[in-house]
């Protein structure tokens, strides 16, 4: 369990900061949020599970998920832009049933104070799953991440969920930003579900900042991934992450699928047999 240390009160008060100058920057007008209820800089949306039942996500899990773990008796998942925690408890759900003679801890992690308030308040399995703020560019998240890790006598995470967040760090960090994102996330995965949504949903994330007269994304123009960025994201994950792809998802109700990827040489090593 993480302990409330000074550097963890620091991430707290610096997300709060963070959250508030930019939601106060540029104040949302009452009459273009209303009609832009989808507007968000960084996807932070408040009732997102509303609209997208997390429960009815779990159909596209793939088996392989589990089915690709070392012998440990531990599985360490974490689950990065959590939200408020939804998606992040069925996926404890799921994992528990699926390896009921494994003891599952998961991470959630979101760089939104509010929504992890939430996360942490409906969190009924606390001894297993732990929500933390935390911008995953932050240079405490390595910190906050291998210590959760090494807790658990862990090298890496059994599994790592990207889950709607690839666009929002790709507007919000550019081409660089994608790659440096999908890197950081590898070097500390066994296995990567990603979930990346596609071109014309970046054109519509920027019409609804605007037309909510909260700004724009000024990389978006000079985004050299573009169109099919389900290729580009693929290809880092090959290229430069080593990785490969495992499984892909039928399209779900909003044509997104889920993409599993997965480390190409095998490293696993002394804590799968401790
Ligand atoms: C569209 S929501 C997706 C929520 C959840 N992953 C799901 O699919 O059900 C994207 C989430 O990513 C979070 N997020 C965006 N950029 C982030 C970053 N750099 N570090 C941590 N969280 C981030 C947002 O605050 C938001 O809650």
């Amino acid at each position: 369990m993480i302990a409330l240390s000074a550097r963890n009160c620091r991430d707290f008060i610096k997300c709060a900061l963070d959250a508030i100058s930019s939601r106060m920057s540029k104040p949302v007008d009452a009459g273009s949020s209303r009609s832009e209820p989808g507007a968000s800089r960084h996807g932070n949306f408040i009732d997102y599970y509303r609209f997208h039942p997390a429960e009815e996500r779990m159909r596209q899990i793939p088996e392989a998920i589990y089915e690709s773990a070392g012998p440990s008796p531990m599985f360490v998942a974490l689950d990065i832009g959590c939200n408020t925690g939804d998606l992040t408890l069925e996926l404890y759900k799921f994992l528990s049933k699926n390896l009921p003679e494994r003891k599952i801890s998961i991470i959630g992690i979101d760089l939104d104070p509010v929504l992890i308030e939430r996360a942490q308040e409906k969190n009924d399995q606390f001894e297993s799953v732990t929500f933390v703020c935390i911008d995953f560019f932050s240079n405490d998240r390595e910190n906050v991440l291998s210590s959760y890790l090494s807790e658990r006598h862990k090298k890496r995470f059994d599994a790592s969920f990207c889950f709607s967040i690839t666009m929002w760090i790709h507007l919000n960090k550019g081409d660089a930003g994608l790659e440096l994102f999908l890197r950081d996330v590898c070097s500390c995965s066994e296995v990567v579900l990603v979930e990346p949504q596609p071109w014309r949903c970046y054109r519509s994330a920027a019409r609804r900042l605007r037309r909510a007269n909260l700004g724009d994304f000024p990389l978006l123009e000079g985004l050299e991934y573009r169109d099919e960025v389900q290729r580009h994201i693929e290809k880092i994950l090959r290229d430069q992450c080593k990785f490969r792809r495992l499984h892909v998802s039928e399209k779900n109700e909003w044509q997104r699928r889920l993409i599993l990827y997965k480390r190409c040489h095998d490293e696993r090593t002394h804590e799968d047999s401790a």
